[in-house]
């Protein structure tokens, strides 16, 4: 088929091996997957039970341009409740997924041209997010050495004077590094030094081990400039609800309304319905799902380090990822990942692909239970690599 239909855009987008690790699996019936980050636990049944009792009464239309409002209310009794932070309802969207209100808040807020910082590594979306929307992502190395957290000092050097926001994302996806308070404030000082607009992607709040979560709502000053994004997706284990709520500057909300009316006409109303119930009464229904994945975070990361060579940090400071140092195999992270998957059958993620600082890691999901998960380690053990 002719790519002439194609736009440029699209022609320059390279496929990460990533990407193609869905094809390579194809035909190997024992595989361990580790490579998704979707939480293998259905959702807990009182929060579908709660869509589909709300779709019975009908609430299966469009809805409000903002969300319903109830679901609104949800968000802001969730962010006093929880987190111990005022939020108004004008500043509350609710909307169709993290991917999609990270989209909308950069379409909505960057100039062609405008530069805006990335922590990396970090989740892949965010650059094409800035490019499509005409911005450049400029990449800001996190290290190892510092618990991969975000720094402050750092990232200022990547500033010029086209800079225009800085994405946070705490925990990160894929180091599981969680900001501290501190780091979190340096980040605020720094936006109002150069007047930047801080993009906070906040959708592990509860797989924070290390340190209580803390949003950067919560610090002085970061209201006005934040664009806070949270969703079902993790803290729910609720992938396939699609549904996310922005917290962010009125004239950003309205912008991104605006922007959205034109792309997905309001969030789907059924899981909108399911997420009233889950930020309500979601958090001790998820305690025993939460209380899981923190066991088999701790346990892999015990037994990778007992594998030779690998080096991971143990305890693990947040999410369900592991970021395991490959670099005394002597294998690049791409080589170790087709190593693995082709002669131990365990699929895992280049870091590389997460950014360049990623080179030398991989990603290990702990989405399957925990018994395959050591099994998987035994597999790599048994390469001997
Ligand atoms: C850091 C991060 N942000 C956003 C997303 C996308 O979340 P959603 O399913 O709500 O689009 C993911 C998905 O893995 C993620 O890891």
């Amino acid at each position: 088929m002719t790519k002439k239909y194609i736009a440029d855009r699209m022609l320059q987008e390279k496929i990460s091996l990533m990407a193609q690790l869905q094809d390579m699996m194809h035909g190997m019936d024992d595989v361990i997957d580790l490579s998704i980050g979707d939480p293998d636990f259905t959702t807990p049944a009182p929060i579908i039970e709660a869509g589909y009792k709300d779709a019975l009464a009908g609430y299966t239309h469009y809805t409000q341009h903002r969300g319903c409002p109830d679901v609104i209310q949800a968000v802001v009794d969730y962010y006093k409740r929880e987190l111990d932070v005022d939020v108004d309802e004008k500043n509350v969207l609710i909307t169709t997924s993290a991917d999609y209100a990270a989209f909308q808040a950069c379409f909505s807020t960057i100039n062609p041209g405008d530069e805006v910082l990335i922590p990396d590594p970090s989740f892949l979306c965010y650059r094409s997010q800035v490019e499509y929307s005409g911005g450049k992502s400029v990449m800001i190395p996190t290290y190892e050495e510092d618990g991969w957290r975000l720094k402050a000092e750092i990232a200022e050097k990547y500033i010029t004077p086209k800079t225009r926001g800085i994405f946070i994302s705490t925990p990160n996806n894929p180091t599981g590094a969680c900001m501290h308070k501190e780091d979190l404030e340096a980040i605020v000082k720094l936006a109002e030094k150069y007047d930047l607009l801080i993009y906070s992607d906040e959708i592990y709040t509860w797989y924070s081990y290390e340190v209580p979560f803390t949003s950067v709502l919560s610090i002085p000053g970061a209201a006005e400039r934040t664009v806070v994004i949270n969703s079902m997706s993790k803290n729910y284990v609720c992938t396939g609800a699609r549904l996310a709520w922005v917290i962010a500057p009125v004239q950003i909300v309205g912008a991104m309304v605006q922007g959205g009316m034109n792309m997905v006409y309001t969030a789907p109303s059924i899981s909108q319905r399911m997420a009233k119930f889950a930020l309500n009464e979601g958090k001790a229904i998820m305690a025993p799902i939460m209380a899981e994945f923190k066991e088999r975070m701790f346990k892999t990361a015990e037994r990778i380090n007992k594998i030779p060579h690998l080096k991971v940090q143990s305890p693990p400071p947040g999410t369900f990822y592991l970021f395991v140092n490959i670099k005394e195999t002597g294998l690049t992270d791409e080589e170790f990942v087709l190593k693995v998957l082709h002669d131990a059958h365990v699929t895992l993620v280049p870091g590389s692909n997460f950014g360049d600082c990623g080179a030398g890691y991989v990603r290990v999901c702990a989405t399957v239970g925990l018994p395959k998960l050591l099994e998987a380690c035994d597999r790599i053990e048994a390469l001997g690599l």
